[in-house]
């Protein structure tokens, strides 16, 4: 094990990390030993991470007997805590980490434990909960379920909306392997119907509050945020890539990546992980180094409009939330306020008494290997006011600039970046129980594990830091095709949302022996696609209708996006484009292409009361306009 002295003694050399010092030739001896120390833990901790993370899930897992086949457990623990539950959020995350190790290195076992993933996430789907239905959509933000994949009726925080777009990651990356082994058919009936259900709830809800990961704070949060941004922008490209369409993914991203922008704090320079809620928290939260790393691609760069590990944002906020764990816990007294230190979730946490977590120590350390990776591809290293403090701190003499292999100032940052990040792995190690068991938790005084013991994303979180450490990179998601045109002109963002259309995934049969294999039929290089037939319409109604102060309007009619007939369930219009001479309500609705529709408006007064229009049912046949997979209605109230 990793003597816990030399990570206190690695905090006070990494202050005068400076070539040429005479202090230089004992750090680099000192950052050696550590560098060795973690290379060992690392060649250790892998395999019993892959064995205790194969242990969780269903049926088959060795801690996971009475779980259906592809159920991630959170842990196997009972009670005190009781964790026998899946989470829809940590199996994401869980089947992202084995699905990209999948990509890089076919392994029939793990295709296995995909394709049971896959095929419960579609039973899941239409599991009602007291979140709702899938009707609507609203059971989708369902936190977590009985193992056997049944509903879990007790009082939770409700709902949380980070499950679906981290579960259409997963389930994307997949489709993804399929399409480039040849197995398009799979990829568009198995797989592509559990992603669209889960891309039109984030088109859908993604502008209304829920809780946050940590399931405590009622509002808007950041990694959600996050999120729900790649998820729509992989989304459109992959529906692209099966030859069908998601217009609502293409509509509604620009706008969820310019709400993200709002979190930002400009006067400190941190993100609020959590806003428009109410709690007392100062906002520095693992939540924001948690959607830093989930959202890295190796091809953005570091660019910090989607908050890559390596942009000037992401570093100052990586400082801003190690930060706030250096004085509030025992155990990390007397580090210097260089070192790396335990992480916990955010400051004020109180559960268990508020303790450091591994899988956010372990956050800490993957987004600077995720960042090493970027500047060591791109060949150089940029450090701008805002990251400077972050760069400061670890080589006291760095100024902003740009730095390039050949300046002399090149290795040495990346050397005390990998330092630093190595001490976080060091700090983990001399944590964990001493066969490398991962529980959720360490004692803020002791130092000793505690809490839901063989936490499955403990594990996940350590093999996807050492992945990036080995410079292992996840595949890309199309971030850089972010870079400036998205965002709406202005800076003006709108919370518009499209209504979706969801169905129940039936269609759970992989085929067999799905071995690599070469790709299918790839579209030719014409830059402009030939236009796909459009499966969706994004359709956005826009009604005339003039009411008075405290009605709402609502669209109501025979398919289940608009409400079935009942008001209540019905697609509420938005008045922000109303004035007294053009009194317009607005809505957008996925429906699809072919589909006969019929509708009308209702008012809805301050009573609730509902008043229909007159008149008999407006209908359609809803067909794509000429621009692309979406049309417009304008209607009068009648
Ligand atoms: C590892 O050690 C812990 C603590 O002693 C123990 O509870 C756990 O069962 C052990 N795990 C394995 C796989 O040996
Ligand atoms: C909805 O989006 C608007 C525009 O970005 C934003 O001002 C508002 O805070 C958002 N509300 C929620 C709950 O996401």
């Amino acid at each position: 094990m990793h003597a816990f002295s030399s990570i206190l003694l690695l905090g006070a050399v990494v202050v005068q990390y400076v070539l040429g010092r005479p202090e230089d030739a004992r750090i680099r001896r000192e950052s050696a030993i550590l560098k060795r120390s973690v290379d060992s833990f690392i060649e250790k901790q892998t395999p019993f991470s892959w064995q205790r993370l194969l242990c969780n899930i269903g049926s088959t897992g060795c801690a996971a007997s009475g779980a259906a086949p592809g159920v991630v457990v959170a842990s196997p623990s009972k009670r005190d805590p009781d964790y026998w539950y899946t989470w829809t959020r940590d199996s994401a995350l869980v089947f992202k980490g084995i699905i990209d190790a999948f990509v890089e290195k076919y392994d029939p076992a793990l295709q296995t434990q995909i394709q049971n993933y896959v095929i419960s996430q579609a039973k899941l789907q239409s599991v009602s909960n007291p979140s709702g239905g899938l009707s609507n959509g609203l059971g989708l933000g369902e936190a977590k379920y009985m193992v056997d994949l049944t509903q879990f009726t007790g009082a939770w925080g409700r709902p949380q909306r980070d499950g679906p777009p981290l579960r259409a990651i997963a389930l994307m990356g997949y489709a993804k392997w399929l399409l480039d082994n040849g197995y398009t058919s799979t990829a568009q009936t198995v797989v592509w119907p559990v992603i669209k259900n889960d891309l039109s709830y984030s088109a859908q809800y993604w502008n209304q509050t829920g809780f946050d990961l940590w399931e405590e704070v009622q509002g808007s949060s950041f990694f959600t945020i996050v999120a729900t941004h790649r998820a729509l922008v992989e989304g459109a490209a992959l529906a692209r890539s099966l030859g069908t369409s998601c217009p609502a993914c293409s509509s509604i991203a620009p706008q969820v990546l310019c709400f993200a922008q709002r979190f930002w704090n400009p006067n400190q320079n941190y993100v609020v992980s959590n806003i428009n809620g109410g709690n007392g928290r100062n906002g520095r939260d693992a939540n924001s180094i948690l959607a830093s790393i989930h959202n890295f691609d190796p091809s953005a760069g570091c660019e910090s409009l989607t908050f890559q590990p390596c942009s000037d944002r992401a570093l100052a906020n990586h400082k801003a939330v190690v930060d706030s764990f250096r004085s509030i816990y025992t155990i990390n007294n007397g580090i210097p306020s260089n070192g790396a230190v335990a992480v916990g979730r955010y400051s004020e946490d109180v559960y268990y008494n508020g303790n450091p977590w591994y899988l956010t120590t372990l956050a800490a350390a993957e987004q600077l290997y995720g960042a090493l990776q970027t500047w060591t591809t791109q060949s150089s290293i940029t450090i701008t006011p805002l990251s400077l403090p972050f760069f400061q701190s670890l080589v006291p003499s760095a100024t902003t600039g740009t730095y390039t292999p050949s300046s002399p100032q090149f290795t040495p940052l990346l050397n005390a970046v990998r330092t630093y990040a190595d001490a976080f792995l060091a700090i983990v190690e001399s944590r964990a129980h001493p066969n490398g068991s991962l529980p959720e938790q360490f004692d803020r005084n002791t130092g000793r594990p505690l809490a839901a013991p063989d936490l499955t994303w403990s594990y996940s979180a350590f093999l996807t830091a050492a992945a990036r450490r080995a410079g292992r990179a996840p595949p890309t998601w199309g971030a850089a095709s972010v870079l400036g045109t998205q965002l709406p002109a202005g800076g003006q963002c709108s919370g518009h949302a499209v209504a979706g259309t969801y169905t129940r995934a039936t269609n759970t049969v992989f085929p067999p022996s799905q071995t690599p294999g070469t790709p299918g039929p790839q579209p030719t290089g014409i830059p402009e696609p030939e236009p796909q037939p459009c499966v969706d319409v994004l359709v956005t109604f826009e009604a005339r209708v003039t009411t008075l102060w405290g009605e709402s309007v609502r669209l109501v009619g025979n398919v289940p996006a608009l409400g079935g007939w009942r008001p209540e369930a019905g697609v509420l219009l938005d008045a922000g484009g109303y004035t007294a001479g053009n009194p317009v309500w607005k809505a957008a609705v996925v429906l699809a292409a072919g589909e006969r529709v019929e509708y009308k408006y209702v008012v809805v007064g301050a009573d609730s009361k509902v008043r229909w229009e007159g008149g008999g049912n407006r209908g359609f046949t809803v067909e794509a306009g000429l621009g692309g997979c979406e049309s417009t209605r304008g209607d009068s109230w009648q």
